[in-house]
């Protein structure tokens, strides 16, 4: 059966083809709230735009849920936070309508430096205005770029062109990006609005977003402001922005968002210098037509198991870091689930190293996958790429990852070590051209595929020596139907313990591992399964 995916609102047809080539398509786009809660536990995926809200109550439901889609940038009405802790991944499409809300910003200043409002309505109303000088010019104004993200520094570009000066206040981003988008740095909100005849705010909504600008703000720029909000509602506070153009402080503002929407009566309509929109900064033919395209191959994407580019709760990678990583993920969730099916949880903390070539790399998404693997003999399908992150920390394993470039042996290695005892330790590489390779298990050298089922046993010291012990257990395990296709034997040199692999080459029964415990010599024997049909621990 595919996958089936409910989409709340409208998107291009072109991103609605993307979704129905591999999946099943359900559009809900009158639905109300009611209807949604009822509907959400059969889907697989949701994909919404700014009007859907997914919090606790929708994700609560959606039992089947693994990836909501944002058609569009903001996530503001998705609880990012909860839909990690459930193992649903977030995507969206940042880039996809960026320059359309940088233009419809700059529309608005245009229009604003003009009072195209104003104009249009009295022409409309018959009057040809006398000559005197309508509106300023965008020329050697100040214009303050809050938040120099994708949309705020196409602001800045198209602001420049126009021979304005801009300004731009952004605490998360390199002094490097102030230079190359031609925006003189400012060290604060202040000093941004006391320098600024024109204000746009470019940032999300967020908890410290939220009112940034309020009526002390207002007041700390010049008298004559004019302030444009294509960002988000409420980042600007509507009140006291109704009394700043009352008292005529602010000269104009352009306001495309609102603090709650849709909305259709508002103090600031009753302004004649004030150009309101609804919320059509992104929407454009042509930003539509890439958003649903971009939402709808992510969505794909996340549910066909890859790392979609947008992905907004698992950790990042450029397209170099993915090539150079993304093989190393697979090695990484078998490391994590052969761990703990060897070892059990490491409850009092694993650290997992990279060595080589490998750490010249963020290796965020393999620490991911690591997780993923090793939580899962314990959670089983509970636990993803999203949230392995989040249960193991949930389950109090204290996690530390380490890097080194220097990798004796190999060119990579990935080493899992527990905290708590002289057990509890793996290796693995991934060999050109024939894949994955355990290395080292518990301290004996081993070379072993890890995949499918596998039996590992202990011995006492002495006892593997024996004569004929190898043919004895061939013989045991053969009578309880495990074919053996490799079987290896690793001597400890000190201990004088020994460590023995049976690949059988495919399905281990339980029988087996009693069976192998009860023979002379074993201390202790373990089933690993590496095909996805994990022992629960
Ligand atoms: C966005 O967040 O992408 C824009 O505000 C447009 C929208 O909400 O759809």
């Amino acid at each position: 059966m595919r996958p089936r995916v409910l989409v709340t609102e409208p998107i291009s047809r072109e991103g609605m083809a993307v979704l129905s080539a591999s999946l099943d398509v359900d559009e809900a786009f009158e639905t109300c709230r009611a209807e949604l809660l009822e509907r959400i536990a059969d889907f697989d995926a949701l994909v919404v735009r700014s009007r859907t809200r997914v919090d606790r109550e929708v994700l609560e439901r959606a039992e089947r849920l693994r990836v909501v889609g944002r058609a569009g940038v903001g996530v503001d009405n998705i609880d990012i936070a909860l839909a990690t802790s459930r193992g649903v991944m977030v995507v969206n499409a940042p880039e996809s309508n960026v320059v359309s809300a940088a233009e419809h910003t700059l529309a608005f200043m245009l229009a604003l430096a003009r009072n195209l409002p104003g104009a249009d309505r009295e022409l409309r109303s018959g009057v040809w205005p006398t000559a005197k000088p309508r509106g300023v010019e965008l020329l050697g104004k100040t214009l303050g770029v809050v938040g120099l993200g994708r949309v705020g520094s196409a602001v800045a570009v198209r602001a420049s062109a126009f021979g304005m000066d801009v300004v731009a206040y952004d605490p998360y981003i390199s002094d490097d990006r102030f230079r190359n988008f031609g925006a003189e740095k400012m060290d604060t909100l202040d000093s941004l609005l006391e320098r600024s005849d024109y204000v746009s705010v470019h940032t999300p909504r967020t908890d410290e977003t939220y009112g940034m600008i309020g009526e002390r703000e207002l007041r700390l720029a010049p008298e004559g402001v004019r302030i444009i909000n294509c960002a988000r509602g409420g980042i600007v506070v509507e009140d006291a922005l109704v009394a700043a153009l009352r008292s005529g402080h602010v000269a104009a503002a352009g306001i495309d968002v609102f603090d709650g929407e849709p909305v259709t009566e508002h103090p600031l309509f009753g302004f004649d210098q004030v150009l309101v929109t609804p919320h059509l900064g992104g929407s454009t033919e042509e930003a539509q037509v890439r958003v649903g395209e971009t939402v709808a191959g992510q969505v794909v994407e996340a549910l066909a198991g890859s790392v979609p580019r947008y992905a907004l709760n698992i950790p990042l990678a450029d397209v170099e870091t993915l090539a150079h990583v993304g093989p190393f993920m697979p090695l990484a969730e078998a490391l994590g689930s052969a761990f703990t099916q060897l070892f059990g949880l490491p409850t009092a903390g694993v650290e997992i190293t990279y060595a080589g070539e490998i750490a010249r790399y963020r290796t965020e998404l393999p620490t991911q996958s690591f997780l993923k693997g090793l939580l899962t003999p314990v959670l089983g399908d509970e636990v993803n790429l999203v949230n392995g992150r989040y249960l193991a920390s949930e389950k109090g394993i204290d996690f530390t990852e380490s890097r080194t470039t220097d990798a004796p042996s190999y060119q990579n290695l990935i080493t899992v070590e527990g905290a708590d005892a002289s057990r509890g330790r793996l290796s693995a590489t991934l060999l050109e051209p024939d894949g994955l390779r355990m290395t080292e298990i518990d301290g004996f050298e081993v070379d072993l595929v890890p995949a499918g089922d596998i039996l590992v046993a202990w011995f006492a010291g002495g006892a593997v020596e024996e004569p004929g012990i190898v043919g004895r257990v061939g013989t045991m395990l053969g009578e309880a139907g495990v074919n053996i296709s490799r079987m290896e034997v690793g001597r400890e040199v000190v201990r004088g313990r020994a460590i023995m692999i049976i690949s059988p080459g495919g399905e281990v029964p339980e029988s087996a591992v009693e069976l192998l415990s009860s023979h002379e010599g074993v201390s202790e024997v373990r089933l690993i399964r590496l095909d996805g049909r994990v022992r629960k621990q």
